[in-house]
């Protein structure tokens, strides 16, 4: 095997074309050489030639030519030989040698993948040189396409990805497993990459949650990582709120060759996106690889739109949660939406308390000023009473500004039955006139119920003062109060009257504000009572009680 340089090509500082003559004749080979050697092209041919199937193996064996010339007839076989030994396409140009008469085989020597060929000649010889610009040509732009259809291929992957996660999306799938499918779909499309995950960066701005993850990340998801300080990449992202690669973390002098997130997991190079919503950084998508990786601008894009995709539904969740803080805070403060409300509800609530504690007190003076036997046990038995409606007075005031200043309220485990028994006596107090008979059925299996007792307190108050003022004009002045374990853990309440019953026409207004058909009536009561149990989550509702007159149910969840 001889390799021969040409004066132009040593002179020359272009890189040579490396090109492979398999020829056996060598007065043909020396022609061609000369032909090459002559012409005027920018770069300089580095002529190789092999007599032999065997020499020109051998040379395949350590490099690859820029372009091989192959006399088909050989000594020691057909040159269609070393077409056929590259599998499927080759992976050079090769022009194709036959004699005169030997078209057929040229024509085979084609379809084994030559990209021409010369029928050996003079003429051919010296023509030579242009059929070996032409090919080079040919393969050039052969490689291009090759490249761009590559190129499409990927792309058309990765658009179908970045389609797969929108609709995902679209269709509501949960967080969670979107940004599962999100990172083990950008993991498929770039094989490359061989740990992708998620890190959603917590509001102290401080820690990341790793939200999704592939490779030897995905054992630790769901697992805080407190690294937003720690690791150099992820500052950098959250610094700049751009896109940081490291192509090789051991010569990187940005990050002093460690990365702890890196090493730990064996991965030395890889892109840090940051998550950006209109107004923050929710978090950092990170691709990474065991070798060596700068992405090209096609795989940055894929990359930016699936981080693009992930803000926005962390921006969404975020979103959600808030607006379902919202809508709960409204709920509560629903109670009292303005301050005339506050007032309003402050009267309605306290004027009872205060009503018994003036009787109470009439009643001592009336007992001093009567003086015809000093009962001082009476006395301080009405005192007591009247004590005890200043307290649940204070009591009430408190809980509606706690509950008017945070929209929350204290609660604790409450026996339902005394709450419902001591608040019914309250309601009925003075306001029975003995001719009312009240029935109380309360279940004896009553699990502690989780409550603000004073609030529950003021629902039964609520309920039974309605329906004892509903029994005034009544024929039977029956009033039953029951409580039960109903399905689905919750328990109910039941004020049942034998009074006219609520007007079908008002079944929808009662439980409104300022809806009232009293003379004195504030239309509070049942509206206080509806926003109390609601935030309790539970019911309150109207029957009609058998036989007549009204039944107000309301439930109470029991928790664990
Ligand atoms: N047990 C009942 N039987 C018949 N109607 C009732 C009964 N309870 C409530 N209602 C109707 O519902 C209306 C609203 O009741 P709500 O307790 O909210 O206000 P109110 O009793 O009229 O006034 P207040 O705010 O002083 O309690 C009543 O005016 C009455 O028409
Ligand atoms: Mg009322």
């Amino acid at each position: 095997m001889r390799d021969l340089s040409s004066p132009k090509e040593k002179s020359s500082s272009l890189n040579p074309i490396h090109l492979l003559l398999v020829e056996d004749e060598e007065s043909h080979a020396v022609l061609i050489q000369r032909v090459l050697q002559k012409h005027p092209s920018r770069q300089p041919f580095h002529v190789t030639i092999a007599g032999s199937l065997q020499e020109a193996r051998e040379h395949l064996r350590t490099a690859v030519p820029d372009l091989a010339i192959i006399d088909i007839h050989l000594p020691d076989g057909s040159g269609i030989e070393l077409l056929t030994a590259e599998t499927g396409t080759p992976s050079f140009p090769i022009i194709a040698m036959t004699s005169h008469g030997d078209e057929k085989i040229a024509v085979k020597a084609m379809k084994a993948g030559a990209l021409d060929y010369v029928v050996k000649s003079e003429a051919a010889f010296n023509d030579i040189s242009h059929v070996v610009e032409r090919a080079l040509r040919q393969w050039h732009e052969m490689s291009e396409r090759k490249r761009a259809e590559k190129e499409l291929r990927t792309q058309a992957k990765q658009l179908m990805t970045l389609s797969h996660i929108s609709h995902q999306i679209l269709s509501g799938r949960e967080v969670k497993a979107l940004m599962r499918e999100a990172v083990s779909l950008t993991a498929r499309t770039l094989k490359i990459i061989k740990g992708a995950k998620v890190l959603e960066l917590l509001p102290d701005h401080k820690t990341l949650l790793l939200r999704a993850g592939t490779g030897r990340w995905s054992s630790l998801v769901g697992q805080t990582i407190a690294v937003a300080d720690q690791d150099p990449l992820i500052r950098h992202v959250l610094a700049s709120d751009e896109v940081v690669f490291v192509e090789d973390l051991r010569t990187d002098k940005r990050f002093g060759g460690s990365s702890l997130l890196f090493e730990r997991y064996g991965y030395i190079s890889g892109i840090g996106l940051p998550l950006s919503s209109r107004e923050d950084c929710l978090g950092i998508l990170l691709a990474c690889s065991e070798q060596p990786w700068l992405p090209n601008n096609n795989d940055i894009s894929f990359l930016q739109s699936v981080a693009n995709t992930l803000a926005v539904t962390l921006e969404g969740k975020r979103t959600a949660a808030r607006m379902r803080r919202l809508q709960n805070d409204l709920l509560q403060a629903n109670q009292f939406s303005t301050l005339d409300e506050f007032g309003a509800v402050l009267a309605h609530e306290v004027n009872q308390p205060i009503t018994a504690i003036i009787n109470y007190l009439r009643a001592c003076q009336q007992i001093i000023m009567s003086a015809k036997e000093p009962t001082l046990q009476t006395i301080l038995e009405l005192m007591d009473k009247g004590v005890g409606e200043a307290e649940r007075a204070a009591s009430i005031i408190h809980h509606l500004r706690e509950s008017a200043q945070t929209g929350e309220t204290v609660r604790g485990y409450e026996n339902l039955n005394t709450t419902v028994y001591d608040a019914s006596q309250l309601a009925l107090g003075e306001a029975v006139d003995g001719d009312i008979v009240v029935n109380f059925e309360l279940s004896p299996r009553l699990p502690p119920l989780y409550i603000n007792k004073i609030q529950i307190q003021q629902v039964v108050f609520n309920l039974v003062r309605n329906a004892v003022e509903a029994l005034a004009g009544a024929g039977e002045k029956s009033l039953t109060i029951k409580t039960a374990s109903t399905q689905n853990h919750t328990v109910e309440v039941q004020v049942q009257d034998m009074g006219p019953g609520v007007d079908s026409l008002y079944q929808d207004k009662i439980f409104k504000r300022r809806f009232s058909t009293k003379k004195a009536g504030m239309g509070l009561g049942l509206a206080i009572s509806h926003s109390i149990i609601k935030t309790h989550r539970g019911d309150l509702w109207v029957s009609t009680t058998p036989g007549g007159g009204a039944t107000f149910h309301f439930t109470l969840p029991v928790t664990s």
